[in-house]
C-alpha cells in the first residue's frame, strides 16, 4: 500500500515538473513569466505545505490518543545484553517449511512423541507440521480452527493442547482435536483483550499472559505507542478452575517460560526489551536479562539449559526515537489510522539465546528480517515463527553456527 502510494506520488511529482517546464520554455519573456510562476509557486506553496500542516496540527489536537513517557529503563541503551557468538545472517542458510500454507505462526509447540510441530495461524487454525529431516516430504495439516487467533500453544498433561487465543483467551484443546473449551477469559473482573503466550507446570498449572486489557490484536501496535502498561502474567489451575492475576501493569506482558526447576517463570515485556523472573511460591520479581538488543515476543525453553528469546525487531532508530518522544509516537498512531503500519519500523529481527542466569550465549539475526516472534530449538535446529510470513523458518545451528564477533 504505502509503496503504491509514494508511486502515485512520484508520478505525481514529475508531472508537476513537467508543467513547470512548459511554462518556462513557453515563448513569452523573463518577465512576463515570472508573474505566473510566482502565482503557481506560491499557490502551491500553500496547497503543498501550509494546507497540511495546519491539517495536521488540527488532527494532532482533536486526536485524543495519549501517549505516556516510558519508564527510564526502557529508554536506556548504555548496556546491550550481547553474546560473544553471533550470525547475523540468519535467512542465508535458513530453509522455508509449509511455505504458502502457514499463514502467520506466531508461536511453535513440539511435541516429541508424535514429532509434530503445532503452530497458530493468523487464519484461526492450529496447524501442525510432521519434523522431517527432509523439507520436501514434511506436511502441514490443519489441525483445529478455534474462530479467534492462536497465539501461544503448548502441551498440558493430558495430550492436550493448551492455546492462548488472542480473542477468545485460554482454551483447551483435546489431543484428538474434537473437543475446544474455553478455560478462562478474564481476572479480577477484567477480560483479556490479547491472551498472548502459555506454559505449562509439571504439575498441571497453566501460567499466561494477557498483552494488554485494552487493545485486541488488530490494534496491538497502539499499545506499544500508547506506551502505558495494560498486560497481566496470571495463572489457571485446572483442578479448582481459578485464574489468579499473578502481576498486573506490566508492559505488553508477551512470552512466558517455566523454568526447568519449576521454582520461576521467565516472562517478556515487549517495550522494555526485558525478560523477568516470578518466582512462584515466593510471588516475587527479579530481573532475568535487560537492554536487549531487540524488543522481545516469545521465549522458550530448550530443555538443554538454554532459553531461546525471539525479538521481532532489532533496536533501529526508528523504535529509540519514538519510544523517547510520545509526541512521535502519537504522530505514529494518527498516520495509522490513516493506513500507514507502524510495524514498517521492525528490521533486524532474531533470536537470542540465554542460559539459566540470563547470560547471552548466542544471538542469530538478520538486517533483512522481521517479525520474527518465536524460536524453539529441536535437536540441531532452530525453528522460527512469524507474524509477518507465511512459512516457519528453521536453521541448521551445526551447519550456520554464531561465531565469535571480531
Ligand atoms: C483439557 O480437556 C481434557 C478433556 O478433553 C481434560 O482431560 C484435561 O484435563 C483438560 N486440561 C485442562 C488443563 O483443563
Amino acid at each position: 500500500k504505502i509503496l503504491k502510494k509514494s508511486k502515485t506520488a512520484n508520478i505525481e511529482s514529475k508531472r508537476f515538473l513537467h508543467r513547470s517546464k512548459t511554462w518556462s520554455s513557453s515563448p513569452f519573456s523573463t518577465n512576463s513569466i515570472s508573474m505566473p510562476l510566482l502565482l503557481f509557486s506560491r499557490r502551491f506553496l500553500i496547497f503543498s505545505t501550509i494546507i497540511p500542516f495546519l491539517v495536521s496540527i488540527a488532527l494532532y489536537r482533536l486526536d485524543t490518543f495519549d501517549p505516556a513517557l516510558l519508564p527510564p529503563k526502557a529508554l536506556d541503551y548504555s548496556t546491550i545484553s550481547l553474546p560473544s557468538l553471533v550470525n547475523d545472517k540468519l535467512l542465508t542458510g535458513a530453509e522455508l517449511i509449509g511455505v504458502g500454507l502457514l499463514n502467520s505462526p506466531e508461536d511453535i509447540a513440539y511435541h516429541r512423541e508424535s514429532n509434530f510441530i503445532y503452530t497458530g495461524c493468523v487464519d484461526g487454525w492450529v496447524k501442525r507440521v510432521k519434523v522431517t529431516e527432509s523439507l520436501t516430504d514434511s506436511v502441514v495439516e490443519d489441525w483445529v480452527n478455534t474462530g479467534g487467533r492462536p497465539l501461544g500453544v503448548a502441551f498440558g498433561l493430558h495430550g492436550e493442547v493448551i492455546v492462548a487465543d488472542a480473542y477468545k483467551g485460554l482454551l483447551n484443546i483435546s489431543g484428538d482435536g474434537k473437543k475446544t473449551e474455553l478455560l478462562t477469559d478474564a481476572a479480577d473482573g477484567v477480560k483479556f483483550k490479547l491472551a498472548d503466550a502459555v506454559a505449562v507446570a509439571d504439575n498441571g498449572v497453566l501460567y499466561f499472559t494477557d498483552a494488554s486489557y485494552k487493545y485486541n490484536m488488530r490494534q496491538f501496535a497502539f499499545d506499544i505507542l500508547e506506551g502505558r502498561p495494560h498486560g497481566r502474567l496470571m495463572s489457571f489451575d485446572p483442578t479448582t478452575r481459578t485464574t489468579r492475576v499473578l502481576l498486573k501493569d506490566l508492559y505488553f506482558a508477551n512470552g512466558v517460560s517455566m523454568s526447568p526447576d519449576q521454582t520461576h517463570l521467565i516472562f517478556c515485556e515487549t517495550p522494555m526489551r526485558r525478560c523477568s523472573k516470578y518466582y512462584i511460591n515466593e510471588e516475587r520479581v527479579e530481573v532475568f536479562i535487560q537492554g536487549l538488543p531487540g524488543y522481545p515476543d516469545n521465549i522458550r525453553y530448550d530443555g538443554e539449559g538454554h532459553y531461546w528469546i525471539a525479538m521481532p525487531s532489532g533496536v533501529t532508530v526508528l523504535w529509540k526515537l519514538a519510544f523517547r518522544y510520545p509526541f512521535l509516537r502519537k504522530l505514529t498512531a494518527i498516520a495509522a489510522n490513516y493506513g500507514l503500519d507502524p510495524m514498517i519500523f521492525m528490521a533486524n529481527a532474531g533470536v537470542l539465546g540465554v542460559d539459566l542466569e540470563g547470560k547471552p550465549i548466542a544471538l542469530y539475526h538478520d538486517h533483512k528480517l522481521s517479525h520474527m516472534t518465536t524460536g524453539v530449538k529441536i535437536g540441531r535446529y532452530l525453528y522460527c515463527g512469524s507474524l509477518l510470513h507465511s512459512h516457519i523458518a528453521r536453521l541448521d545451528l551445526l551447519k550456520y553456527p554464531a561465531q565469535k564477533r571480531l
